[in-house]
């Protein structure tokens, strides 16, 4: 077999992203024993970087191994045994997700709608709380399918006052904007890792509180093989073994008690982008995104497209663009890609093959790739026979911002 060959892309999409190659190189060094002194360090200190990520004093803050679903789904099926009626609002695909998860964990689902493209008052969403009196409220705060942003800073303080947790998906918004967590008293929320961190697929920071804790390990049983006398469970234990937040808590505390072998490589690497996220800050993080987002949204305007979705409540990190007449989603697409090495994606459901979604995360926001990436998408897109475009009033549009 040949040796891997792997090409250049500019990887303009919602995830996975491009990420620094301090971080690549991190992830090619030797491998530390799990219980290695070193290792325990660097699961300690990433720990820490968790915590500053979110901006909050959880001591429960540590990755899931997986992918960010991993992450919804040890929270959702550490907290949802069968029976417990959740929330869970509708804006986009990811709440299926939370609602797929809830109910695969025997959870019984009560979803409120809004066409995709819009986005909840909170109030419609506190008032919904009071009416089916939930368990958990499971929301998304940036659902990438549509490029909406759910505002939730007064949905924490909400569930709190009435009893009620509440679990946020932050895969696609975790540090591309910022999510304080203790402020807005979110009980338990999951960031991802290829989106805006910008380090590899395959583990999940994730972050719960005191209150969310106490209430999972009424669930609790510890694997047979590593039980003491001390251990004891009722019958509602949580049903997942990987993904049981309260194995991973001793795991993840000074017991360590075995559970998996923490993947160290994908550690090593998760620690590296955590600590250059910190490094640059969350809000210079947050103000990078939104700099560039606002950017590239006025040059492809500039262009000649239009815009999908409520301007209010869009996300930093994805500008979902309007298919132009005539052009084929996929045909275009994999002609940006293998044309020229740079990929956008496509939507979902009913969004499919009518919008566009351009991804701004992490490490690729900068202004080189976007001119770049503005050249070679205008352009192209121009040659493909759609009228009305402008490809050089785009790119005047986008050096005059950088300029001013
Ligand atoms: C908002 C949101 N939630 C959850 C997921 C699922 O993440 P993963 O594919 O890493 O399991 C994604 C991935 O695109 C996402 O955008």
């Amino acid at each position: 077999m040949e040796e891997l060959q792997i090409s250049k892309r500019l990887i303009m999409t919602p995830g996975p992203v491009s990420v620094d190659p301090r971080v690549s190189q991190a992830m090619s060094n030797t491998i530390l024993g799990q219980f290695d002194y070193e290792f325990v360090d660097i699961m300690n200190k990433t720990m820490s970087l968790i915590r500053e990520s979110f901006l909050t004093h959880n001591q429960w803050s540590f990755p899931i191994d997986g992918t960010s679903r991993a992450g919804l789904e040890a929270v959702i099926a550490s907290i949802v045994k069968p029976g417990d009626v959740v929330l869970v609002p509708i804006i986009g695909r990811f709440g299926y997700l939370f609602t797929e998860l809830v109910t695969r964990a025997g959870g019984i689902v009560h979803n409120i709608q809004k066409p995709m493209g819009e986005v909840f008052e909170q109030q419609e969403i506190i008032d919904a709380l009071d009416e089916v009196k939930p368990k958990v409220l499971a929301i998304v705060h940036g659902e990438t399918s549509t490029g909406r942003l759910q505002p939730i800073d007064q949905l924490g303080k909400a569930c709190r006052e009435r009893g009620i947790f509440s679990v946020v998906d932050a895969v696609a918004t975790y540090l591309g904007t910022v999510i304080p967590v203790d402020d807005w008293e979110l009980d338990a929320v999951i960031g991802g890792a290829q989106k805006c961190l910008a380090v590899p697929s395959g583990i999940t920071p994730i972050t719960f509180n005191d209150r969310f804790s106490e209430e999972i390990n009424k669930r609790k049983r510890v694997e047979l093989g590593i039980t003491t006398n001390e251990d004891n469970e009722d019958d509602t234990f949580i049903r997942s073994n990987y993904l049981d937040l309260t194995q991973l808590q001793d795991y993840w505390s000074s017991k360590r008690l075995n559970h998996h072998t923490e993947a160290t490589a994908m550690l090593y690497g998760l620690y590296t982008g955590l600590r250059l996220a910190i490094e640059e800050g969350v809000h210079a993080r947050a103000e990078r995104h939104e700099y560039h987002h606002e950017g590239l949204k006025r040059a492809l305007e500039a262009l000649g497209l239009s815009i999908f979705g409520d301007a209010d409540n869009e996300m930093k990190m994805v500008i979902c663009v309007n298919i132009p007449e005539g052009i084929d989603d996929a045909q275009f697409r994999n002609g940006l890609l293998h044309n020229f090495g740079v990929e956008i994606a496509a939507s979902f459901g009913e969004l499919t093959g009518k919008i566009w979604r351009i991804g701004l995360m992490g490490y690729v926001v900068n202004k080189q790739n976007l001119l770049s990436f503005l050249s070679i998408f205008s352009v192209y897109l121009q040659q493909q026979g759609v009228k009305g475009l402008d490809p050089a009033k785009a790119m005047q549009t986008l050096i005059d911002y950088y300029n001013d």
